[in-house]
């Protein structure tokens, strides 16, 4: 049956199942005292990175979401022919045609389901969170693969020690599914851009892309960043964003179950939970074991949450993002 076939629902949306996937290779930070000029406790107290997973032998993005999209598929308890549409958020697909989207689709033995990239670098997974629940609300789609995957190590330039320490390779993904339950769901969401600032956090094809005053390492083909504005945005962005969505929904911080942060930089999301008066464990850490997954960072946490049976129906969870473009994304579920 194809998806506009299917009957519209008045339901809502329901995330049924998670899945993530990592490369076998653990680098610590001793490992990168080894690459560049740095040490385990510049890095660890500046960000609060312990380790990340780079990917070898061909270990690309759509090799890593397809392991997580076929566990957060069983985790659902569906088949990968009962999939209506994969959405993936990626800044490294596997190519630039076809999506990295069709590749994944194709290697679950999923096709014909609808299948399409998004990029919005470190808040891909929350725009594509919300895209999904939109797709789903619409009547048209019932199960809707979420993904978020990359591999930031192939776009790393390793001899750049304001940049390699921070980034590490992974995939996570979410199904989002409809459910006769019209509680459940996306109850707000939001999706920005401010592209005046691109040359903040940007990866030039060649050295004639690269803007007179930008931050350039002299490697095109390769992330470059300017931390400490990206720093100043990430830090007074991320807060308003979660305190937007919580107005919105006339939120306190005790109807809050739990907030999901693009994992950027502790001191980032640690300054965001003190002034918005946040306990510790509602504000989800993981970054020390995998460092900044760009798009995979929201769903390796949500997957942590769920596989620890931290989430419940009912809860209401927020999700929230920014990164390259420069872009910020956010939503509410109540699960
Ligand atoms: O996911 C997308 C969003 N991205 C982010 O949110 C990242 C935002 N930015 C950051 O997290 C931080 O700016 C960084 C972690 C990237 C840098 O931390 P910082 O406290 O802003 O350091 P800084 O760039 O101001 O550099 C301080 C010093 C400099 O030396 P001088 O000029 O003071 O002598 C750097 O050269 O630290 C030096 N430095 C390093 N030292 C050891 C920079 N990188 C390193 C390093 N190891 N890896």
């Amino acid at each position: 049956m194809t998806a506009a076939a299917r009957s519209r629902h008045t339901g809502g949306a329901t995330i049924t199942g998670t899945g993530m996937a990592l490369p076998s290779r653990v680098v610590t930070n001793a490992d990168m005292e080894k690459i560049v000029d740095t040490t385990d406790a510049w890095i660890t107290q500046r960000t609060g990175i312990r380790q990340r997973y780079i990917a070898e032998n061909g270990t690309t993005a759509s090799v890593l979401a397809t392991d997580a999209t076929r566990q957060a598929l069983g985790n659902a308890k569906l088949e990968p022919g009962e999939l209506d549409l994969l959405i993936c958020a990626t800044m490294t697909p596997d190519m630039i045609c076809p999506a990295t989207a069709c590749q994944i689709v194709a290697n679950l033995g999923a096709t014909p389901c609808g299948a399409m990239d998004v990029n919005l670098a470190c808040s891909g997974f929350v725009a594509a969170l919300n895209m999904a629940a939109n797709f789903v609300a619409s009547g048209f789609y019932k199960n809707v693969a979420v993904v978020g995957a990359e591999q930031l190590s192939s776009i790393m330039d390793w001899t750049d020690r304001s940049t390699c320490i921070l980034f590490g390779d992974g995939a996570a993904a979410a199904i989002v599914s409809a459910t006769d339950d019209a509680e459940q769901g996306c109850l707000y969401q939001s999706i920005h851009s401010d592209g005046t600032r691109w040359q903040e956090l940007y990866c030039p094809r060649n050295a004639a892309d690269v803007p007179e005053g930008a931050v350039f390492s002299g490697t095109a083909n390769t992330l470059q960043m300017n931390g400490r504005e990206v720093y100043k945005f990430a830090v007074t962005t991320l807060q308003k964003t979660i305190k937007q969505a919580m107005d919105a929904c006339n939120l306190t911080v005790d109807d809050v179950k739990v907030v999901i942060p693009h994992q950027s930089n502790a001191r980032i999301i640690g300054s965001a939970r003190e002034k918005l008066a946040f306990d510790e464990d509602k504000i989800y850490l993981n970054l020390d074991r995998y460092g900044n997954t760009s798009a995979a960072s929201v769903g390796l946490c949500l997957h942590e949450l769920n596989e620890a049976g931290r989430l419940e129906r009912g809860d209401k969870v927020i999700f929230v993002a920014l990164g390259g473009g420069l872009t910020w994304a956010s939503s509410v579920w109540q699960l």
